[in-house]
């Protein structure tokens, strides 16, 4: 395949998006960029600024300091994977903690945070060779996109999937609340105003409740090849 495609991966917390988008990426030799990391970098940046004062976000004072936050997608020296910097620190870990993930979406409902980082994920896919995931990148940042996937999956099964992954990394928490969380940002991602979570009419369906890694990689894969050939 000659074509350097843009492919978008929306759908659902904790449903397999970037799982698929990560090994989608390495078979086409594509760059993953994991833009739900983005917003929980800016919702860490909030926190460690004291932006949130109990269910209070200073959205103004984060909409002036967003020229201070910079994101970059980089090699760790150490483990040799891409991981998210937040000002210069590698924060891939500590952004998928619980309270990160408590507030990340109602930052993410913040226009002015939207329009930033929407405009940095135009700029790193322009050129194609991209597979990008998040909510709105069919919708929103690439509506034109070459291919289009939405995905979703039994909603217990996700909680079951997000807490053995939380645990595997040392994180305590329960099933009800990573289940809770996960519902919570469901219905906050859906019902926003700017980018809100959509299926849009040429995105096609992939429920990964029974799939596996391997199979849903292979799955995607044939519907790649289908579309695009070899
Ligand atoms: O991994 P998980 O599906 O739990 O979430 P994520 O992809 O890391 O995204 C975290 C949060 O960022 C989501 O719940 C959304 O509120 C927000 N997000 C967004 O609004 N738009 C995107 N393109 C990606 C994420
Ligand atoms: O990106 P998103 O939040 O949609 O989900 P993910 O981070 O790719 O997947 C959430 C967890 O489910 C990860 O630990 C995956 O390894 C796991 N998973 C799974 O067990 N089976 C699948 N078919 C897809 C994902």
């Amino acid at each position: 395949m000659n074509k350097q495609l843009i492919i978008a991966i929306d759908g659902y917390s904790a449903c397999g998006k970037s799982t698929i988008a990560k090994d989608v990426a390495r078979i086409l030799d594509y760059t993953f960029i994991d833009t739900g990391a983005m917003y929980r970098g800016v919702a860490l940046y909030a926190l460690n600024n004291q932006l949130i004062q109990g269910d209070v976000i200073l959205t103004d004072q984060l909409a002036d300091s967003l020229p201070e936050i910079q994101l970059d997608f980089k090699k760790n020296s150490e483990t040799g994977k891409r991981h998210l910097f937040l000002n210069g620190t590698d924060v891939e870990e500590i952004i998928r903690r619980p309270e990160v993930a408590a507030v990340v979406s109602k930052i993410a409902a913040i226009k002015e945070v939207r329009h930033k980082l929407v405009a940095s994920q135009r700029e790193m896919g322009k050129n194609g060779g991209v597979v990008m995931d998040g909510r709105d990148i069919g919708s929103v940042v690439f509506p034109d996109a070459d291919l289009k996937f939405f995905v979703t999956a039994d909603p217990l099964i996700r909680a079951e999937r997000r807490l053995r992954e939380m645990q595997s990394k040392g994180i305590e928490t329960s099933l009800e609340s990573v289940l809770q969380n996960l519902q919570e940002r469901d219905q906050t991602d859906r019902t926003r105003e700017e980018g809100p979570l959509i299926q849009t009419p040429d995105a096609i369906l992939i429920d990964t409740s029974h799939f596996t890694r391997e199979s849903q990689l292979e799955h995607v894969l044939n519907i790649i090849r289908e579309k695009f050939g070899d």
